[in-house]
């Protein structure tokens, strides 16, 4: 095959095979290696997928040594910048921006399936009220499916889509549901009349008692979070998605275990676990000690909000997010002594061997926390907002794979180390 391969060579047995190589649009080229256990008999070893790529995408591609991420090809500055949520949901769903119709019918769509069946309040009322709105996210969104089994044909597009379509319009509303099942208020509807952002900030903090006017600056600062979680390639959540997918499970119960990965502190629960670090720092002068922890081998801690799988570089979601929490909290509050202590952290830490030698740069967690709370949100509906945002991605990859003619089970092998076969020894023998 030449140039457009690799040779494998087992130097055990003096086999040697060649494999293609693959080129993408950008990023690394691969090996194509899915014939290499029947052609070879051993299989390649990769905990953590740190050099695999587990799929073909036309969604989204990251740089991480240059820092560069892009959907559909537009750059996440420029869509930050000049896009919305929802035009940005349709970009990664349909992988054109749309025209002016198009959006339209879109977010129309959207707005009409925000409410949910009546009988998700007696679902709801099933859990304890102190439950952590996540568990309570876990459950919902998998019970969509026990309520929508009229487009649950995976195979049909019509199905495909208005499953898609149904789980990013209702998300906001079971998260709005959630929050307010666990402060003891009752559950908002939606209102048609508003934007995706601004419906969700009315159903979270509309109380009966008087009217409830949504801050624009909230608004618009929500949909660019939103806009920034929307998707990030095979993260630990869409690669859990894909895999439920994969199995032909329905799009509710592949969400639903995406947003059980999305919840762990090593994820989309990072945002969370920032917030309560910096107010576990409480003062600057903490920083030195903190910093210590992160870099003791022997202390489980680390930098909440800090390193990136895939980014080697500042995490250009961040970036913005860092920008978008100054300005959110000189037009509100004047400052915030945890914004204070985040900037000074993240100083101390670009300076320090240890990040730099590991390229340990701040994600996209290490600021949002700082928004939502400049915008209200709860600590513990961060991953759950999270949640919204990624719905879309999560909806747009599980598409890709299901539509995929090559499309097999995910079904990864091991290396066994296990117990050499052995006969059963009775009891009264043990
Ligand atoms: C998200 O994948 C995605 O795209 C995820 C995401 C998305 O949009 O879907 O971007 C969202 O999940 C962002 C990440 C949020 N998580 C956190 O902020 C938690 C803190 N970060 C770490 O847990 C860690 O950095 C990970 C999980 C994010 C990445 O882990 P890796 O790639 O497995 O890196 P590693 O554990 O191999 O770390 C390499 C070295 C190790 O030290 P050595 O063994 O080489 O001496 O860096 C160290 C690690 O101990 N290290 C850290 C650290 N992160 C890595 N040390 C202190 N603090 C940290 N935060």
């Amino acid at each position: 095959m030449g140039k457009e391969s690799i040779t494998i060579t087992n130097n055990a047995t003096g086999a040697s095979e060649e494999f293609p190589l693959l080129h993408p649009t950008h990023g690394p080229s691969v090996a194509d290696i899915r014939t290499l256990y029947s052609k070879m008999g051993i299989f390649t070893y990769d905990p953590g997928f740190k050099s695999t790529a587990s799929c073909k995408s036309k969604i989204t591609f990251i740089d991480g040594e240059k820092g560069i991420l892009l959907y559909r090809g537009y750059g996440i500055e420029e869509l930050a910048e000049k896009s919305n949520y929802l035009e940005v949901c349709y970009l990664l769903l349909h992988g054109e921006l749309p025209a002016k119709e198009e959006y339209d019918k879109f977010a129309g769509i959207i707005t009409r399936h925000s409410m949910v069946h009546e009988g998700f309040k007696s679902f709801l009322a099933g859990f304890r009220r102190d439950a952590h709105p996540m568990a309570i996210m876990v459950g919902m969104v998998g019970a969509l499916s026990a309520f929508y089994h009229d487009s649950l044909e995976i195979h049909n597009p019509k199905h495909q889509e208005i499953s898609a379509h149904r789980l990013i319009a209702k998300i906001t509303t079971i998260a709005a549901a959630a929050y307010k099942y666990s402060i003891g208020q009752p559950i908002n509807y939606p209102d048609n009349k508003l934007g995706y952002a601004e419906n969700f900030l009315h159903m979270m903090f509309s109380v009966p008692a008087e009217k409830y006017e949504v801050d624009p600056l909230h608004a618009k600062a929500l949909d660019l979070i939103l806009i920034l979680h929307a998707d990030h390639e095979q993260n630990a959540s869409t690669s859990t998605v894909r895999l439920a997918g994969s199995s032909e499970a329905n799009p509710f119960a592949a969400a639903s275990a995406g947003v059980g990965a999305l919840w762990g502190p090593a994820h989309g629960g990072a945002n969370e676990a920032v917030l309560t670090m910096l107010e576990e720092i409480g003062d600057v002068k903490n920083i030195p000690k903190f910093i210590d922890k992160a870099k003791n081998k022997d202390d489980s801690f680390r930098l909440m909000g800090f390193g990136h799988r895939v980014y080697k570089n500042y995490d250009p979601r961040a970036k913005l997010i860092k920008k978008m929490s100054r300005d959110i909290i000189e037009k509100t509050d004047g400052n915030d002594p945890l914004l204070e202590i985040a900037l000074r952290l993240e100083e101390i830490a670009m300076k320090d061997d240890y990040f730099v030698e590991r390229k340990l740069f701040p994600n996209v967690d290490f600021y949002s926390g700082i928004t939502y709370k400049a915008i209200r949100i709860p600590v513990n509906m961060f991953t759950v907002v999270f949640t919204m945002g990624r719905m879309v991605g999560w909806m747009a990859q599980w598409a890709e794979m299901i539509q995929d003619p090559k499309r097999v089970i995910g079904r990864p092998r091991q290396l066994y180390d296990g117990a050499a076969t052995r006969s059963y020894i009775p009891m009264d023998k043990r």
